[in-house]
């Protein structure tokens, strides 16, 4: 039986002031019984990152940026480093977000840069791959995740690819409210492990970390969360409030892998 642990992330995208953050924060630490099997994650917008890191230093719960710059420092104007992440409390970093990807024109090569600058400081990168609907309806959904991921993971050693975390998120279900099913999700997550294994082999296949992200609310994430390989969930809309972020958190447990 595999033993992965749960990650359980919010995505705050665009939203939430340094103050609104703290606020979510200490109302979240309250409420929250920590769970050895299940690791909690933040990425708040860069600007709430300092503020949150000393509340957050001795608590469960873990920091996250939502983009990175591909460069170490220079003249780059409104680019965040991966070093001043990292001082700045982050332990994670998403990298190719599909709004990065199709609002910002993010392609594949600046999101493999992304990654590998992500594991060049320490830090753990998220990897997001997904379909867009016209995608899935032309039966192309695993042709688009599979480049994504291998451009994505080009020039990653075994080593670094066991600090790698996937989030498969349709694009279709980001912020529709439209989910995934779990069937549908399980078998996406399948083909990613299957693909880890080819690349990097067994070990770290089953150990890796696959992510399901797309309108995760309450009332879904239970049965998300009961699939073999849906080892936890990123979340954006749902994360935003300490009652909804918190169900989530506090899943019940079908799965058997005892998350
Ligand atoms: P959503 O966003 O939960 O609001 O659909 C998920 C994401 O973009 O990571």
């Amino acid at each position: 039986m595999r033993m992965r642990k749960a990650l359980i992330a919010g995505n705050w995208k665009m939203y939430k002031t340094p103050e609104e953050s703290v606020q979510f924060v200490r109302e979240f630490l309250q409420q929250l019984t920590p769970r050895s099997e299940r690791e909690v994650l933040i990425c708040p917008p860069a600007t709430s990152l300092g503020v949150l890191k000393p509340l957050l230093e001795k608590s469960p719960v873990h920091l996250g940026a939502q983009n990175v710059s591909p460069e170490d420092e220079g003249a780059f104007t409104g680019e965040i480093s991966a070093r001043m992440l990292k001082a700045s409390g982050a332990e994670y970093v998403i990298c190719g977000h599909s709004e990065r990807r199709n609002i910002f024109g993010e392609t594949d090569e600046l999101v493999n840069r992304k990654v590998k600058q992500t594991l060049k400081y320490g830090l753990k990168p998220i990897l997001c791959v997904g379909e867009k609907l016209e995608e899935r309806e032309a039966g192309k959904t695993w042709t688009v995740i599979q480049k994504q991921l291998s451009a994505g993971l080009t020039g990653i050693t075994r080593e670094q690819a066991a600090e790698v975390v996937i989030a498969y998120e349709p694009v279709w279900a980001i912020g529709t409210g439209k989910n995934a099913t779990p069937q549908v999700a399980e078998e996406v997550h399948q083909s990613i492990r299957n693909f880890l294994e080819e690349r990097f082999g067994r070990e770290i296949a089953e150990t890796a970390t696959i992510l399901y992200g797309g309108s995760v609310k309450p009332e879904n994430i239970d049965e998300l969360m009961a699939e073999a390989d849906i080892d936890g969930v990123l979340v954006g809309t749902a994360s935003l409030t300490v009652p909804s972020f918190l169900r989530i958190v506090n899943y019940q447990s079908k799965s058997q892998a005892g998350r």
